[in-house]
Parts: structure tokens; C-alpha cells; sequence
């Protein structure tokens, strides 16, 4: 399986922080908040990566990340998003990259406390679709909310402001390589982005849609509040532990 890690976007919630950096730099405790969605595919054992970046600060992550070698990889693939049409538009760059393979893709600034070795081997195993990982929060209204019915998900909310369950669809995504024939068939949500949570929805139609629930801690680190709780957690427990 190959891994896509996207951290482009401008991250304007985050302004001034990224005036003149890509927030996906941003440390969260001792770490570059970019190594802990990378240390996430490396430990679930895929080491063929492409990041996806933008802005202004591209080049930046050449100079940190340079080919992989603090993560053992002998290569890193790179690729340029314009602008910030959305999570599946900067998906859709990967699609010479993925190149008919199963993939896995992690947002940028996404991290967690343990590893996501089981549900990879469970995705590889799955004959086809699609499989997302969720967690149980306190807060749903700020993520992509499942919604059950007789034990299976018949949809995802983006962000509701009524959550049908307390559950959020966390940033890692994996999906057979159907997954960009589905993106050239959305259209722009509400805020003018490709939604990811509408390509899930794909596949929930078509009802090969998975899931697992994370063990351990997850957040995002996309928010001041977000990031503060990323970099205390980091140092209270660690992060992509392997145990
Ligand atoms: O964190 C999980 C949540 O991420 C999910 O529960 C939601 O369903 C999903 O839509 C997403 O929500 P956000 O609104 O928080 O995503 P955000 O716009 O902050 O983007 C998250 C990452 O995706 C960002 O760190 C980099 C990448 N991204 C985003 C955009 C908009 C790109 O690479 N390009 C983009 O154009």
C-alpha cells in the first residue's frame, strides 16, 4: 500500500502563526508537526510516500524532510497543490503517484498516540472500497460525523451542528484506486472545497465502505486549541507509539 500524507491548504484559521510558514510546520511539543502523520504510514509499515503540500513555503518542507532518512525511507515523493480547493482536490495529485494501488492517506495535521498497523492489515485484506477510522469525542460538530443505522454507516454529516453520533471521522483514509474516479465526479460543497466526506459517502452508496475505532488518542492540531491539547498530549504520553 502507498501513503499520501497532504498538507497543503493556506491554514487561515491559524493566522498569524501562518503568515509566513506552512502550519504543517508548526512544532507541535519537539516535532515539526509534519513528522507525526508521516511516522504514522512508517510505522504501519508503508514506506512508499508522497506529501502534498502548497503555499508559500513549499520548498521549506524539502529542506526538513529532505528523502525520509529520520524515518528510515530511502525516497519521499513531493507534489504542488494551487491554492485550497479541498482535501480531495489535493488528493487528486496523487493519482500518477498511487498508480492503480491501494492507498492510505493521512491529513497533515493529524496525529496519534498509537498506531494504525491492524486497521492497514485489515484494508489490505478487504477486497475492495473503501476504510475509515473512527474515534468517540466530545466535541462531533467540528469533524465528519457518522451516522448508524442497525450497526452499519448509511452516511457521513461534515461538520453538523446536530451530530447523529458522538463519533468523529478521523484524517486517515484508505481507499482502492476507484477512490479518483469518484473525485472527478464531485462538485464544490458549501465552503468551495472537494469534501472527503462526500467521496466516503461514494462509497457507503455503493456499500463498500469499512471502518475501524482508533485505539488510543487522536486530535487534530488545526486549531490554537487543537494544537496546544496536541503538543501537551505529545508530552504527557508520546506520539505513533507502537505498542
Ligand atoms: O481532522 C479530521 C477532519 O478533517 C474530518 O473529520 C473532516 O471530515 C474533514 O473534512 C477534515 O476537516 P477540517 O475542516 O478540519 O479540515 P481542514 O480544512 O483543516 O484540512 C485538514 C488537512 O487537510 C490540512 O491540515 C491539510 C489538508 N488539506 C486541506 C485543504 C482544505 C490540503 O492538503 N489541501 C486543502 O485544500
Amino acid at each position: 500500500m502507498k501513503g499520501i500524507v497532504l498538507a497543503g491548504g493556506l491554514g487561515t484559521r491559524m493566522y498569524p502563526l501562518t503568515k509566513v510558514t506552512n502550519k504543517h510546520l508548526l512544532p507541535v511539543y519537539n516535532k515539526p508537526m509534519i513528522y507525526y502523520p508521516i511516522r504514522t504510514l512508517v510505522n504501519a509499515g508503508i514506506d512508499e510516500i508522497l506529501i502534498v503540500t502548497g503555499g508559500n513555503n513549499a520548498g521549506d518542507f524539502l529542506r526538513l524532510l529532505g528523502n525520509g532518512k529520520e524515518f528510515g525511507l530511502k525516497h519521499l515523493n513531493y507534489t504542488y497543490q494551487e491554492g485550497e480547493g479541498g482535501i480531495a482536490a489535493a488528493l487528486s495529485l496523487a493519482e500518477f503517484f498511487a498508480d492503480g494501488e491501494k492507498i492510505c492517506v493521512v491529513l497533515g495535521d493529524n496525529i496519534i498516540e498509537k498506531n494504525i498497523r491492524a486497521a492497514v492489515k485489515a484494508f489490505e485484506e478487504q477486497p475492495r472500497g473503501a476504510r475509515i477510522l473512527l474515534k468517540e469525542v466530545p466535541d462531533p460538530q467540528r469533524f465528519g460525523v457518522p451516522v448508524f443505522e442497525n450497526g452499519r454507516i448509511i452516511r457521513i454529516d461534515e461538520k453538523p451542528s446536530v451530530p447523529a453520533s458522538n463519533y468523529a471521522v478521523i484524517g486517515i483514509y484508505m481507499y482502492d484506486h476507484r477512490v479518483f474516479d469518484f473525485i472527478r465526479n464531485l462538485k464544490p460543497s458549501d465552503r468551495g472545497e472537494l469534501e472527503i466526506t462526500d467521496v466516503n459517502n461514494f462509497y457507503i452508496q455503493e456499500g463498500t465502505l469499512e471502518w475501524s475505532v482508533l485505539d488510543g488518542w487522536w486530535t487534530d492540531a488545526g486549531t490554537f486549541d487543537s494544537l496546544l491539547y496536541a503538543c501537551n498530549m505529545v508530552k504527557k504520553t508520546g506520539a505513533n507509539r507502537l505498542d
